[in-house]
């Protein structure tokens, strides 16, 4: 059953209808999406939130990881998915090495986001050790949301296992919450770590948790639309649950096209234009050397 509410009802979602949302029990939704048509069909489902996240390098510009994608390209997409929402929050998922060198670049990246990108707030990875950018972004007036646990810009670190499966590194987990949380984040992103330790964080924070792959126990739930659409194949991580195969619907419909051209079945007279007859007949008298200009 269809939950979206009719334009009437819908207002434009602000950090704080997430933080309404938590102090209610509403669960949070959280898609990602890259480009116009994605998004107007993630806002018109109510999706609360679109992440433009930096996956963008993997599952649309088909490079191995995160880490090569770039500003420029960030705001590329943030535009387009920004003429095609109009209720969701748009949160513009900073790309590696543009917030990490330093407070000062991080600050005017996050800044393009919404001045040039079109963008409601920002994403970042990280945890302590991104305390002093997100306490300068959020000092700009920008709305920050932190990431911990899978942080893909750090896959030649950790990989991509889950995290925090230990005591360990559980509480050390918590405590980068609690610090991303004093330093500002209106929210946290927690990718693939265990359900208990999602639970948890949640109970244990005041701002909104949003989980991929961190159990029912998150104040939101988020995946990547083209992993839930079933729309990239080459890996499904265990978190992923495919709604469609349009991959699998892609193909199909590429093959009927070329085997109907292939066939002279397409174009059929319902795809074609006609002339009327009267303007035929001159046609073919003036190609047949009565009055048609050749020079
Ligand atoms: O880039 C992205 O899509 C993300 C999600 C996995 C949260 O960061």
């Amino acid at each position: 059953m269809s939950t979206a509410a009719s334009p009437k009802e819908r207002k434009k979602v602000t950090t704080r209808t997430l933080q309404l949302k938590k102090s209610k029990g509403e669960i949070i939704t959280m898609l990602t999406a890259y480009d116009y048509p994605v998004a107007m069909a993630v806002d018109r489902a109510g999706i609360d939130s679109i992440l433009v996240g930096d996956s963008l390098a993997m599952v649309v510009l088909g490079y191995e990881n995160t880490l090569p994608v770039t500003m420029d390209d960030m705001i590329h997409h943030c535009k387009a998915v920004a003429r095609g929402a109009q209720y969701a929050l748009l949160i513009g998922d900073m790309p590696f090495m543009s917030y990490q060198a330093s407070v000062e670049e991080a600050v005017c990246n996050a800044g393009r986001f919404l001045k040039v990108g079109g963008m409601d707030a920002v994403k970042l990875e990280g945890g302590r050790e991104r305390a002093d950018a997100v306490k300068a972004i959020f000092e700009y007036g920008i709305p920050v949301q932190g990431h911990l646990g899978l942080t893909p810009q750090s896959v030649h670190q950790l990989g991509y296992s889950p995290q925090a499966k230990m005591s360990d590194a559980a509480v050390r987990l918590l405590e980068d919450a609690q610090i991303l949380q004093e330093a500002g984040c209106f929210s946290i992103v927690l990718e693939s770590i265990p359900a208990r330790l999602g639970r948890l964080v949640s109970e244990r924070l005041e701002i909104p948790t949003i989980g991929i792959g961190a159990g029912l126990g998150c104040d939101g739930q988020a995946l990547v639309t083209h992993d839930l659409l079933g729309f990239f194949d080459r890996f499904t991580p265990r978190f992923v649950k495919k709604y469609a195969d349009l991959h699998g619907e892609m193909a199909r419909a590429i093959s009927a096209y070329k085997n109907e051209v292939e066939a002279g079945e397409f174009p059929g007279d319902e795809h074609s234009v006609e002339m009327p007859d009267e303007d035929c007949k001159r046609l073919e008298q003036r190609v047949n050397g009565k009055g048609l200009r050749t020079d």
